[in-house]
């Protein structure tokens, strides 16, 4: 049955306090339980329910005393017991090495785990599970010595001991109350590295990485950025660690990216372990955002948590934005930020804008679900940030940092709802256009839909005005017919010849302002009329992405080549490139592959910006990069996968052709001679040699010229780190079969030992431009390689996730055998965890965009899911949302 936000009612009871004991074993944990339970008076008397599932139970005791219960919608109800205060005590168990879920306490390796968040709590014991009910917790964990030698929990060690029978125990108290999504147990034979720091209190903390015994070199840059993370969080926001030990544990079986439980943060290993040798730059950029990110939820998320999980975005949004900073600030200069910023819209507009016009569309505070595991999306964590961005741009970084200080004053220990957040922002700035127009501006919390932005500009030669019109409109969404008009904040500036930016005044006032402004829009058409301003000056609009739209300023192609030379904004100049290379395959659809041939303009301005030394590499390098397949077909209506894959391919043909000696010259220039280090520069320049390298390949495959695919080859086995050796191998894969196919075998066998790089293994084969469809038979063919497990969420991910999610052209067949892969794979990983499959489930989501015959092959294959009734509620979810907005 679906949950709806406005059903909330407050608990009828509370638990004060959690007294639970663990019996470990993988085959049967016995969990003993004793909760302080409280009545809450604002509510008339009624049963107390607790949420159960895949629980055996064995016994339930109120003060002491056997009661009678009962199983009701997968709860087990008890009477009102007479006092108000009262202990119940229950005892259960469970089976970790059933659970294939990977909710609730689970088996990985040859360790147990457990992951609570959104609602796996239940699955280890009786409870009531939502997180508006706060603890305090003590845990007591028992288990087999030589099997288990570690047992953490959440909080402070306060006892640990030998037991009979060659076992042993830990107890565990957390000083703090928190919601049971934040409970954590680890039993494993795990090392640590260790680390004491001080925080500016004067108070030690001891910080530990947990991994399995190999993996204890691959920890130094998690431990790096954990304590980046802490010294960060105190400066900026004043935010200090407040637990006397801070735990990570890498766990190989994980269905996201990591946990945030209080003071036990538990992570997917591919965000914790890296070395030179497995790991690549953006691995390393990876673990450092989601180090930072679960560390900053210890304040945002668990110091204060959500009323109920329709406010996930309060601590997701929030944090997300938190981490973004954070890698922002850890780039260092100006333009390393601008890369790091460029990469977050690109990833914004490669998930979440196809979510927010597909049938999951939500708005970042939903307002009903079925799964809740369904509503950890783009839209609650990436809009979610950009919403909070947008906030800070309204009352500035300092208006930013006395809100946060006034959220944390009114709520800290408390669970709250997004709308607290955004009024403790406004209160704190009341003379902020936040504070003026708040009603407004939380229609982002509730309109789903990517809202459109269109800017036409007409200038007066004769009185030097320019008048820009500004409208927007927002698309329907599921359940959302009609949308209001949103306050959307565009930064902007004014481009005139040779780039010269122009002072901006607007009619009326007395004086320019600088030569950016922000104009703040609320209403579905404005006009702002600037004064002084020559013909042929270019509008650069929405800079920085200052808001989650989609922009439609109607320049034409030498405008946008004006911004791609001249603007100092360096995401209007990215987004100025990635708008014309767009705009040419889109002409190459409507009138033929010749009108998809870049202009000899456009490629002059490439030229010129590969080759300005004033420009960072790693800029250059996005600015190179074409859109991705991903992103063309969801935004080209009707989109044809094929054909817009071959029309990319050969812009990209064009780029190495045409680009021929600004790539030789990229590749002797751009070598790094340092110690590898995983920071922005050095990493930009690998980023710029790796596609310089990848283009040399290419244009020497068009060719006929042996010498690059063999420079790649050597270079392939000499690298001395893994981002330039992936960096060879995957342009040999991309582009030279004859050299791939040693290639690879030569890298499975070099790294067999290694599962986060098997994964990339797995991973480059599934994403590697398709051709005559061998790339399809090789995933079918892998799925039977014997290091493929199904079991495995990065494994699958790796491989039929890079089939089904990123590579448009091999999943999307004519004979939809990629539809029939997709349907077979969605059943049979419905069966062992749903969560997965739900996720894989939502790579049809946009079924309704594709071109004939894909569409209908699409829809048949999830109509033919529809109809099996043993599907679990999440991928339910998602399979019948996608049929019905049809
Ligand atoms: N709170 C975690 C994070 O963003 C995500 C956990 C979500 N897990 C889940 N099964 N839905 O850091
Ligand atoms: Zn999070």
């Amino acid at each position: 049955a679906p949950v709806r936000r406005e059903d909330y009612a407050p608990p009828a009871y509370w638990i004060r306090t959690a007294e639970l004991t663990f019996d470990l074993d993988t085959a049967k944990t016995i969990v003993a339980s004793k909760l302080a339970i409280e009545r809450n008076p604002a509510l008339p008397v009624q049963p107390l329910r607790l949420h159960g599932e895949d629980l055996n139970l064995l016994r339930v005791l109120v003060n002491g005393q056997s009661v009678s219960f009962r199983h009701e919608d997968g709860q087990l109800v008890l009477e009102a017991p007479e006092a108000d205060q009262f202990i119940l005590e229950i005892r259960n168990t469970i089976a970790p090495e059933k659970n294939t879920q990977l909710s609730g306490l689970y088996a990985s390796g040859s360790g147990l785990f457990t992951q609570c968040e959104a609602e796996g709590f239940r699955r280890i014991t009786y409870f009531v599970d939502r997180p508006d009910v706060m603890a305090r917790y003590t845990v007591t964990l028992r288990a087999d010595r030589r099997k288990y030698p570690v047992l953490l929990s959440n909080g402070n060690l306060i006892e640990q001991g030998d037991l009979d029978g060659g076992r042993h125990f830990a107890r565990w108290e957390d000083p703090f109350p928190k919601p049971s999504y934040l409970f954590a147990v680890v039993a494993a034979d795990l090392v640590a590295r260790e680390q004491w720091v001080r925080t500016r209190s004067g108070q030690d903390h001891l910080l530990q990485i947990y991994v399995t015994r190999g993996d204890l070199d691959k920890t130094e840059h998690a431990m790096n950025s954990l304590i980046a993370s802490i010294v960060w969080d105190e400066a900026r926001f004043g935010l200090p660690l407040d637990l006397q030990r801070f735990m990570i544990v890498a766990v190989p079986d994980f269905n996201m990216g990591a946990m945030e439980n209080k003071g036990l943060n538990l992570f997917n290993t591919k965000y914790v372990l890296a070395s030179s040798a497995t790991a690549i730059d953006s691995d390393f950029d990876a673990i450092e955002s989601v180090v930072a990110h679960e560390y900053f939820h210890n304040w945002t998320g668990n110091r204060i948590t959500c009323r109920d999980w329709f406010q996930l975005s309060l601590k997701e949004g929030l944090t997300v934005f938190r981490d973004q900073e954070f890698s922002m600030d850890m780039a260092g200069s100006a333009s390393a930020r601008a890369v790091r910023r460029i990469a977050d819209v690109r990833t914004l507009r490669e998930r979440q804008f196809p979510e927010d016009a597909g049938p999951m569309a939500h708005p970042v505070r939903p307002d009903v679900y079925q799964a809740i595991d369904n509503f950890y999306t783009p839209t609650i964590y990436e809009k979610g940030a950009e919403v909070v961005r947008m906030m800070h741009t309204l009352v500035g970084q300092a208006g930013f940092a006395a809100g946060m200080r006034l959220y944390f004053e009114r709520h800290d220990g408390q669970a709250v709802t997004c709308d607290d957040f955004a009024q403790a922002l406004a209160d704190a700035n009341p003379d902020s256009p936040l504070a003026q127009q708040l009603d407004l501006f939380k229609r982002w919390y509730t309109q789903a839909g990517t809202p459109v932005l269109e800017a036409r500009s007409t200038h007066d030669p004769l009185a030097q005005r320019l008048t820009l019109t500004l409208r927007q409109r927002c698309p329907a969404t599921p359940g959302q017919a009609q949308k209001l008009p949103q306050l959307l904040p565009v930064r902007m500036g004014l481009l005139a010849a040779e780039g010269r930016a122009l002072p901006l005044q607007l009619e009326g006032e007395t004086q320019a302002r600088g030569t950016e402004r922000l104009l703040i829009m609320t209403q579905a058409e404005q006009q702002f009329t600037f004064t002084d301003v020559p013909a042929g000056a270019v509008p650069s609009l929405l800079r920085g992405f200052s808001a989650p739209v989609v922009l439609d300023d109607g320049l034409d192609d030498e405008a946008l080549l004006h911004l791609l030379d001249w603007d100092r904004d360096p995401f209007n100049r990215w987004e100025a490139s990635q708008r014309l290379y767009t705009r040419r395959i889109v002409a190459g659809l409507r009138e033929g592959v010749e009108a998809s041939r870049l202009s000899s303009a456009h490629l002059q301005a490439l030229s010129r910006l590969l080759r300005d030394e004033a420009l960072d590499p790693a800029f250059k390098e996005l600015v190179l990069q074409v859109p991705s397949e991903m992103q063309l077909v969801d935004q080209i209506a009707q989109a044809d996968p094929q054909r817009l894959h071959e029309l990319r391919e050969g812009l990209v043909d064009q780029l190495a052709a045409e680009l021929c000696e600004d790539w030789t010259w990229v590749d002797d220039t751009h070598q790094v001679k340092a110690g590898y280090r995983p920071d922005a520069a050095q990493s930009g320049i690998r980023a710029l040699g790796n596609l310089a390298l990848a283009m040399k390949v290419r244009h020497a495959v068009a060719t006929g010229d042996p010498v690059w695919p063999g420079k790649a080859y050597q270079r392939f086995k000499d690298a001395s780190n893994m981002t330039l050796r992936w960096g060879a191998l995957e342009a040999l894969v991309n582009a030279h079969a004859e050299l791939a196919a040693p290639a690879l075998a030569h890298f499975h066998e070099q790294f067999r030992h290694e599962p986060l790089v098997l994964d990339k293994w797995f991973q480059l084969q599934a994403r590697a431009p398709e051709r005559q469809g061998e790339v399809f038979a090789k995933v079918r063919q892998l799925l039977k390689h014997p290091d493929f497990h199904l079991g495995n969420p990065n494994r699958v991910r790796a491989l039929v996730f890079s089939l089904t999610h990123f590579n448009p052209a091999a999943f999307h067949r004519a004979d939809a055998a990629g539809y029939v892969f997709w349907a077979e794979r969605v059943i049979e990983l419905d069966a062992a965890n749903p969560q997965l499959a739900s996720r894989l489930a939502r790579a049809l989501d946009r079924w309704q965009n594709l071109a004939e015959p894909y569409r209908s092959a699409a829809r048949e294959a999830i109509a033919r899911v529809a109809t099996r009734p043993e599907l679990s509620s999440d991928t339910r979810e998602i399979i019948e949302r996608a049929l019905n907005e049809g």
